[in-house]
């Protein structure tokens, strides 16, 4: 069987990161970027979850994209009918179970169990996922107008991770934000952290970047420091994984100390994210379960081993950044200022 090809029926100049095409999941492999533009599907809710784990999917909102669609196809799988039985209930306690940080997963799955079920499940959540793909591209180009009026008419933004289309259902979090002032004629200069060990700043926000013809230059994580005085960063812009209700940020390893360098710098540190990112249940960033990764993507690269065999590893895929070093959310609402937990909740509940 030949491979699916992309939907061109959109014009954009980036590929869709996840699409329903006549009853199959259809993803771009993340990890084969940016040298190979491949797209797999699949009608198996259970290989769904391998691409989450191994990060064929990534970024928080798009995994919680491809959730919802893996949930739908177990729904068609185990032919549930008009309610959640047992065996649905276990494959969705599957899927949840793939990435425990991005808080995503978990409250699109709360999502899609709290609809009224009256008909077919599997169409149900068909169009619940449908919906709630369209619902984060829509959030993304919000979060790009509201960071407008953060960026100056020039400015130098350094960004950490990937936070693109391909990590959010399409446009991007602080990466839509960039896109955004780059649209509006703002000349903008991007500071990329390549972001190890797994390169999501090396392999895709450069390839994003380079596609939609913004200026940026490459860095390893430990240039941001010299960087921001060398180009006088105006601010730093990155994504979420999860955010607590009182602001606690849980976001790919490296963004704590990059908040740290902000403060010592005078730096503004801004969180760019959707509602679908936002944890109410978890009170601060000690409730955030944090991804330990394998040794191996420490200890080797591109499957080449790099230190010495035996060594011990600690490979946290995420870390957690204080309040205090946040300066404002940007959201789909609007952008929340301190105080964090108050503005959080008021507008968490609002429409
Ligand atoms: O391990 P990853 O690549 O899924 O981590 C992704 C990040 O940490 C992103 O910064 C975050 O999900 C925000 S995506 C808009």
């Amino acid at each position: 069987m030949s491979d699916p090809q992309p939907d061109t029926s959109r014009m954009r100049q980036l590929p869709d990161p996840i699409r329903w095409d006549k009853g199959n999941v259809v993803i771009i492999d993340q990890t084969l970027l940016p040298h190979k533009e491949k797209f797999i599907s699949s009608k198996n809710y259970r290989e769904v979850c391998e691409w989450i784990k191994s990060l064929r999917i990534r970024g928080a909102p798009a995994i919680g994209i491809a959730a919802a669609y893996a949930a739908t196809l177990a729904a068609f799988e185990l032919k549930s009918k008009d309610k959640i039985d047992s065996r649905l209930d276990q494959a969705l306690s599957e899927i949840q179970k793939t990435r425990p940080t991005a808080v995503n997963l978990k409250n699109i799955l709360v999502r899609l169990k709290k609809i009224s079920l009256s008909g077919n499940i599997a169409e149900i959540f068909l169009n619940e996922s449908n919906k709630i793909l369209n619902e984060e591209i829509e959030a993304c180009k919000k979060i790009g107008q509201f960071g407008l009026e953060l960026v100056p008419e020039k400015a130098t933004i350094l960004t950490h991770c990937h936070t693109g289309g391909l990590a959010t259902g399409g446009y991007g979090t602080a990466l839509g934000i960039i896109r955004a002032a780059h649209e509006a004629g703002k000349d903008i200069l991007v500071l990329a952290d390549e972001t190890r060990p797994l390169l999501q700043g090396a392999r895709l926000t450069a390839y994003e970047l380079q596609k939609l013809g913004i200026k940026f230059k490459l860095i390893v994580d430990g240039a941001s420091g010299i960087a921001m005085k060398r180009f006088r960063v105006d601010l730093v812009a990155v994504g979420a994984d999860r955010i607590a209700a009182n602001g606690d940020t849980a976001n790919k390893i490296g963004t704590y100390n990059l908040s740290v360098l902000c403060k010592e710098n005078k730096v503004p540190f801004y969180i760019a994210a959707p509602s679908s990112s936002f944890d109410l249940t978890a009170k601060s960033g000690h409730d955030i379960p944090i991804e330990e990764r394998s040794a191996d993507e420490v200890t080797s690269f591109q499957s080449c081993r790099s230190a010495p065999e035996g060594v011990s590893v600690y490979a946290p895929a995420f870390d957690v950044t204080p309040r205090e070093n946040i300066s404002a959310f940007v959201t789909e609402k609007g952008i929340i200022r301190n105080p964090f937990e108050e503005n959080i909740g008021k507008a968490m509940v609002s429409p």
